[in-house]
């Protein structure tokens, strides 16, 4: 935590009660009735609430750092309106090209400022680095080209049948609403940004200033609007140094906090954003382990963004507490009941679904903190010697490394990988950075080829769902996927970890294979209105689309194609910035 980013307003030289008015002045005072006492004070108390609400203006005037200024901070809204969400009105869109320039301009200006540094009469002040807009070029190479042409597809499809509803159905031209939180917007923010598409970036900008909004009465689940909005809004804001983002964190996290008040301090995996009740999914007594461990970079970042630190604290606890709990070398079941504080005994382990980002966040969790907590290092380096003695086998025919499950309270092996487990040669590589064991690289670039296969050999170059590896049988074939597991959700992970692998190692064998399966994406999923999932990945001649464009095909899988074949393997520093689970940098803590 650093924290030369607090800044609180020192109200006591306003108001110090040390020093003493004038003899005359007392005696006045004191013959005062109680009445017209209470008036001063009022009157004095509202003067001082006046200074309060103006002081970040004249500050901000007066060129001095402020990390949050109050006219900024959402006003209290009316009543939703639920038909709002039932119409299919394209809203936010309704302004002049005239504004839209001028909004392109202070993006400019901006940029200049940060390149040639503050202009020359103007008091020389160092600012939090989160105050500033980093500037990016947009797209450099043919490849980043082609990437960015993907995202304004997508963003084109998205704005002319969903706008402002949380996903795009490319297929039947409508929209999906699973949270009514505009998911597609704030999660695409930065990739407009770092692309540069000015445009797609000013409307995204406008839609989050006048239409989104927190307090519809509606369940939303803690971790996904962790990681999406509030990550997605708090990274846009360091990137951008725009404070309405920050302004918009600071209101959603504020109604996140009431699922931290469980019996154990384990939050409850659902909340009411309108109303602020939290409780456990409808389908389990249980929050999923990985969930409640995915929240931390971001509420830590807010907490050092708005300088309030009781975001921070609900999250540290969780990790303390989850830190205490007894484990199998290191590696955690997939359920824990925010009642108990207890995990569900026989539930699986894995390092995919419900499993997999309570070992990346000990990673990322380490470094965001400048490597300060040193438990966190230690559960990680646990948790991988626990990986590397049961979950890691081969395949009898190839040899090819895959991390499987254990079921059962770790009594039954599955060999059985999921998609998602593909981030953690990434992970295993930014730890290796970070002066993780040798060994780990290893075993990073061992996985890192198994889900290359996972692609390469299905006949449309693009991957399962879930894969599972024959273990018993020499003559067959290494991979198997079953029909009901043949999806592809647009998903990221592997892109990944082949951008970490890049800029880690400066190897461009793997901008080759990340480019292969762009293709493969443009091929199969590019429709008309943007990209679909598709349900059969072993069939080219019908991949059945599901009519589907999740949000993090463009908060995740474009982003990280982008930097993949961009010719700078630290256009974004991993030295810097630590990336939460949805691709959304914040800055690493200097301190
Ligand atoms: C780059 O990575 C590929 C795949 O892991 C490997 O075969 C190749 O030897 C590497 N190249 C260099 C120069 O390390």
């Amino acid at each position: 935590m650093n924290p030369n980013k607090y800044v609180t307003l020192n109200l006591s030289n306003l108001a110090d009660p040390t020093v003493k008015p004038r003899r005359s002045l007392w005696r006045l005072w004191n013959q005062l009735s109680r009445f017209q006492r209470s008036l001063l004070y009022v009157g004095f108390a509202s003067a001082v609430l006046m200074m309060i609400y103006f002081w970040p203006i004249v500050v901000s005037q007066g060129g001095e750092p402020l990390v949050i200024s109050v006219e900024t901070l959402p006003s209290p809204q009316p009543a939703v309106d639920v038909g709002v969400f039932k119409n299919t009105e394209i809203d936010g869109l309704d302004t002049g090209n005239k504004e839209e320039q001028q909004g392109e301009a202070a993006l400019e200006a901006e940029n200049e400022i940060r390149d040639h540094g503050a202009p020359p009469n103007e008091p020389q002040v160092e600012e939090p680095m989160s105050q500033k807009a980093v500037r990016f070029k947009g797209p450099i190479t043919e490849r980043q080209k082609a990437v960015t042409a993907a995202m304004q597809h997508a963003w084109k499809g998205y704005k002319e049948f969903a706008w402002g509803h949380d996903h795009l159905k490319p297929i039947s031209g409508a929209y999906h609403d699973w949270f009514f939180l505009g998911l597609t917007i704030v999660d695409s923010i930065d990739t407009l940004y770092i692309m540069n598409l000015k445009n797609e970036y000013m409307e995204a900008k406008k839609w989050v200033e006048k239409s989104l909004r927190f307090d519809r009465n509606q369940d939303v689940n803690l971790f996904e609007v962790t990681i999406r909005v509030l990550g997605g809004l708090l990274s846009s804001y360091h990137l951008t140094g725009e404070k309405i983002f920050l302004a918009k964190a600071m209101d959603l996290g504020e109604r996140l906090l009431p699922c931290f008040e469980s019996p154990s301090g384990v939050p409850f995996s659902d909340i009411n954003l309108g109303n602020h009740k939290a409780h456990s999914p409808k389908w389990s007594p249980d929050s999923s382990t990985s969930e409640v461990t995915t929240i931390q970079l971001e509420f830590r970042d807010l907490s050092s963004s708005t300088g309030d630190p009781r975001f921070e604290e609900a999250v540290s606890k969780v990790s303390e507490h989850v830190h205490k709990l007894p484990k199998t070398d290191g590696l955690v079941p997939i359920f824990i009941n925010a009642n108990t504080g207890q995990f569900r005994v026989y539930s699986t382990i894995t390092l995919g679904a419900r499993g997999d980002s309570y070992y990346e966040y000990l990673l990322k969790q380490w470094i965001q903190t400048g490597k300060s907590i040193e438990y966190l290092r230690n559960d990680y380096m646990e948790a991988i010697e626990g990986v590397m003695k049961l979950l890691i086998k081969r395949t009898s025919k190839s040899s090819l490394l895959f991390i499987g499950e254990l079921q059962s309270g770790a009594r039954d092996f599955k060999p059985k990988m999921d998609h998602l487990t593909c981030y953690l040669p990434g992970t295993l590589a930014l730890g290796v950075h970070n002066g993780m064991p040798k060994e780990h690289m290893k075993l990073a670039e061992d996985l890192l080829w198994t889900c290359y296969q996972t692609y390469a050999q299905t006949p449309t170059f693009l991957a399962p769902e879930i894969t599972y590896f024959q273990i018993q049988d020499a003559n067959a074939a290494d991979l198997h996927i079953k029909s009901n597991d043949a999806h592809n959700l647009l998903r990221p992970e592997f892109i990944e970890s082949l951008w970490y692998m890049y800029q880690l190692t400066g190897n461009k064998t793997f901008q080759d294979w990340g480019w292969t399966i762009f293709q493969a994406f443009e091929k199969y999923t590019k429709v008309t209105n943007g990209y679909t999932s598709i349900n059969n990945v072993k069939s080219p001649s019908n991949v059945k689309p599901k009519d589907m464009m999740e949000s993090f095909f463009l908060s995740e899988t474009l982003k990280y194609f982008y930097l993949l074949f961009s010719d700078n393997p630290k256009l974004i520093d991993l030295d810097e910035y630590v990336f939460n689970s949805e691709a959304h940098p914040l800055p690493i803590s200097k301190s």
